[in-house]
């Protein structure tokens, strides 16, 4: 698929989302495709232009410092049959949190991104690149950027994924849009580092991203993915049991719920707009989207902090 999609979407919008999810379904679907056309008669098998039979194949690219996007860049991989490409610094980051802070802290400051051990990626093949990374100061981290400077991703589908401890999945995303206005940068998953710490979480990314390329087939956008949420509503004494549950290793943040909305899946979801003072910074409003299992299956637990 070699379209300009910018100014495809532009001006055939939701049919665009539709081509892109034909295209994402036609990579995953890779293996199937080829084995119905090879059980085709002959004669029309060679009638067919061999662009036309031959499915498109996707490419998940990503950097990883401590190995939780790692996790997903393989959940990704195993979903669509993809092939790898792991983006690596020339030198590591430091070892602990703190340094790494500070290391990405001055490369923010000077725009000097890092030198890549691999800055170049063979795209030619590839009509659709999973771009994963873990958010680091609210964007994706520094080897990002480098990878983007190296490489083209002009008329890719881009389909964007990240880790983090509170969120920068749609702030990321939208950041990507900007840097590749080329690209079509649609969906973005995200899920946090401690959710994929815990037990059980190679299988529960496993059927969040079956369910992400679920929406992605459908064309679904972000504004469709909160439809059927109630309108925001003043805290009842449970809404703030489940807040206080959810949140509570994210001191950092000083949440303060004001209102809530809730959308009924299997499970709630709850979606807390709230004031923020991240490390003691400014107010801010922000939303806090929490998920409470069904009764017996778990407790509530932070989704991502975002606006
Ligand atoms: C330098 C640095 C900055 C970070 N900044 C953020 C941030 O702004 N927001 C956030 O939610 N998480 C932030 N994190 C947490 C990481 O996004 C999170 O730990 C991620 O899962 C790490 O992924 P990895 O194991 O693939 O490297 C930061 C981590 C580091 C090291």
């Amino acid at each position: 698929m070699n379209l300009r999609l910018d100014s495809f979407i532009t001006k055939f919008g939701g049919f665009a989302v539709a081509v892109i999810a034909l295209a994402l379904c036609a990579c995953g679907n890779q293996e199937s495709t080829q084995n119905k056309t090879s059980a085709k008669p002959a004669e029309q098998a060679v009638e067919q232009p061999a662009e036309q039979t031959t499915p498109s194949k996707s490419l998940v690219v990503f950097y990883s410092q401590t190995g939780s996007t790692k996790k997903v860049a393989d959940a990704f991989q195993k979903a669509r049959n993809a092939d790898v490409f792991e983006i690596k610094t020339a030198t590591p980051y430091p070892s602990t949190y703190d340094s790494t802070v500070a290391a990405v802290r001055v490369q923010r400051e000077s725009k000097q991104w890092p030198a890549l051990a691999n800055p170049k990626a063979d795209l030619a093949k590839y009509d659709t690149v999973f771009l994963g990374y873990p958010i680091m100061f609210g964007t994706f981290a520094p080897p990002i950027y480098s990878f983007l400077d190296s490489n083209d991703l002009s008329g890719k589908v881009v389909v964007p994924f990240c880790t983090y401890g509170s969120g920068g999945r749609k702030a990321s995303a939208a950041e990507l849009k900007t840097l590749e206005p080329n690209a079509s940068v649609i969906l973005a998953y995200g899920i946090s580092n401690k959710r994929i710490s815990a037990e059980g979480a190679d299988s529960v990314v496993a059927s969040e991203v079956e369910a992400f390329f679920a929406n992605l087939a459908e064309g679904k956008t972000e504004e469709m993915l909160m439809g059927g949420y109630s309108e925001q509503r003043p805290l009842t004494a449970e809404d703030s049991a489940v807040f206080a549950a959810a949140t509570k290793d994210y001191g950092y943040l000083s949440l303060k719920p004001l209102s809530v909305s809730t959308q009924v899946v299997a499970g709630t979801n709850f979606l807390f707009t709230c004031e923020m003072k991240a490390f003691g910074g400014p107010a801010t409003q922000t939303n806090v989207k929490i998920f409470r299992p069904l009764p017996g299956r778990g407790e509530p637990e932070l989704i991502v902090v975002e606006k």
